[in-house]
């Protein structure tokens, strides 16, 4: 009986893993080179094993690719399958790439997302309108490591940082961004001299709060403006009615509404942006502050007169 309940669990465990232990082993061959910083093949004419170095451009990065929203997908899904053979056909360069809306368009179980909104507000972008298909989402979309961030409940921070590491994969990178133009790209620091505490900044705001603006349907708008309309003014944020209360925070706003009827506690937990938020008690605990200290120095005041008098 024993007997029969172990080998019993033993095939459910191995059905269940069976997925993606075929996953690992369909892509393990590819990541055999791509995975690694060096590859090697037979070379049929002389016989020997060559090595040689991999391009870090054809890197893919395994565990990367595990964390990403396609997780499941064997390298051949997206890939032709004759990439099998090594070396590679020159004709498989050419080959067209899936784009998002292929798979994802009207899906109803992506309807959230909006994908098809998104795409009508990439195409309104400046990098649509400089580079036409030339841009198109994979650019930002890291298609061995996309991780959904803003829909996740980390940290802002860790949000922040996924995000704009989209941009700055390329806008602070010259060989990616060379793909585009002939210019290197401008320093971010130096773009961005006008803005105090600019780590601090780039730590808690995303390059898109400033970037774009909010479309209602879609949570993470997708409409990168020209440079001239980006937005500048301090108090767009550092405001009690701040731009970022429908953009970056947009998602916890909605989701602590719904969970405590109170959307400033989860944002407040995180930090404390000046003039962002509201307290009521620390209001009263100021005016009081403020009275005392009139009243300090009126006592001051007609002391310093009494006194002159008796001189
Ligand atoms: C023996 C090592 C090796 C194996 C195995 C291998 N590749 Fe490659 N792959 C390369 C090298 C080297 C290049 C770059 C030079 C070239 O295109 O031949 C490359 C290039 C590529 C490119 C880019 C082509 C281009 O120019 O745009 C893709 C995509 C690719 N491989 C996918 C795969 C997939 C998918 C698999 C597994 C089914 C795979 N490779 C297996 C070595 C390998
Ligand atoms: C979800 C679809 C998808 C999966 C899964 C996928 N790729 Fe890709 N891959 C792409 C797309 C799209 C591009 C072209 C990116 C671009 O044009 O910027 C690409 C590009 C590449 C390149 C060329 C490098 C480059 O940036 O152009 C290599 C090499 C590659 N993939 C290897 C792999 C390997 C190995 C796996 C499996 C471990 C894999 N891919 C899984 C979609 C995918
Ligand atoms: C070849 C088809 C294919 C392509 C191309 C593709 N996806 Fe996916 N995507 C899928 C499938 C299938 C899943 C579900 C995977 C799973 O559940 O393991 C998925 C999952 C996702 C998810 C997570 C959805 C959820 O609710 O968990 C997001 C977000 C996503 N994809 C965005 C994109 C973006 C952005 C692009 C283009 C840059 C893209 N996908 C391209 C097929 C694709
Ligand atoms: C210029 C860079 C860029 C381009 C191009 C781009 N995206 Fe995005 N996308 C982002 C950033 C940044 C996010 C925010 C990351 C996050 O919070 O999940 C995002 C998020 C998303 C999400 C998740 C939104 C959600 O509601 O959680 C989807 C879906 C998506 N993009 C689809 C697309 C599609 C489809 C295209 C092409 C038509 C595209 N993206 C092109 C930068 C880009
Ligand atoms: C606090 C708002 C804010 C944030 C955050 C921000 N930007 Fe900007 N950015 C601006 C403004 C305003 C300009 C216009 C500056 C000017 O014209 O002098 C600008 C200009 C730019 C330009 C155009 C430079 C040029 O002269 O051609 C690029 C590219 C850029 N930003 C990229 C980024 C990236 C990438 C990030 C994220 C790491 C980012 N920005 C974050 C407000 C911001
Ligand atoms: C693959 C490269 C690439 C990525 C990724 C990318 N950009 Fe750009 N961006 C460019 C190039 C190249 C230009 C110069 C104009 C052009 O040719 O598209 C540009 C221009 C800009 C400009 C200046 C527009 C103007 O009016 O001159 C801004 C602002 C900008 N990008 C912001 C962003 C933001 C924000 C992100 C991330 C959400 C991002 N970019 C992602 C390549 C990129
Ligand atoms: C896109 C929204 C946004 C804009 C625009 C913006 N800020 Fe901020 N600012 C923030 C956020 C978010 C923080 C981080 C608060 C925190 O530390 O939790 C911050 C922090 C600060 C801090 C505190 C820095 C520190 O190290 O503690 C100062 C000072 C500041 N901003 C000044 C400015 C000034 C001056 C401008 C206009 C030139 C400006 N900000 C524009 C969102 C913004």
């Amino acid at each position: 009986m024993k007997k029969l309940k172990r080998s019993l669990f033993l095939s459910v465990f191995c059905l269940a893993i069976l997925p993606y232990s075929l996953l690992a082993q369909q892509n393990e061959k590819c990541l055999s080179c791509h995975g690694e910083v060096f590859y090697q093949y037979e070379n049929e004419w002389t016989g020997q094993m060559d090595k040689r170095p991999m391009n870090p451009f054809y890197h893919v990065d395994s565990t990367k690719m595990h964390l990403s929203v396609h997780k499941s997908f064997a390298c051949i899904d997206c890939h032709s399958p004759e990439y099998e053979t090594f070396p590679h056909s020159g004709e498989l360069r050419m080959e067209e790439k899936y784009a998002c809306i292929d798979c994802h368009g009207g899906d109803d179980d992506y309807a959230k997302y909006n994908f098809e909104g998104i795409e009508a507000e990439f195409q309104e972008s400046v990098h649509y309108k400089a580079n036409d298909e030339k841009f198109n989402c994979w650019m930002c979309h890291d298609p061995h490591g996309y991780q959904l961030a803003l829909r996740e409940n980390g940290p802002i921070k860790d949000v922040v940082s996924l995000s704009n590491d989209m941009c700055l994969s390329c806008h602070a990178n010259k060989f990616q961004y060379g793909l585009l133009s002939d210019d290197d790209p401008k320093a971010i620091e130096d773009i961005h001299a006008w803005l105090p505490n600019q780590r601090n900044h780039f730590n808690k705001v995303r390059c898109i709060d400033c970037h774009t603006k909010v479309q209602d349907d879609i949570l993470v708008s997708h409409k990168i403006l020209p440079k001239a309309e980006a937005l500048r003014s301090c108090v767009d944020c550092h405001s009690a009615n701040s731009v970022l209360m429908e953009s970056l925070y947009a998602h916890r706003v909605e989701e602590s509404r719904a969970q405590s009827g109170f959307f400033n506690a989860t944002i407040l937990n995180e930090g404390y942006m000046i003039g962002a938020n509201r307290n009521k008690t620390l209001n009263v605990v100021s005016i009081v502050l403020f009275g005392l200290m009139i009243f300090g120095l009126m006592i001051h005041f007609i002391l310093r007169l009494i006194l002159l008098k008796k001189k």
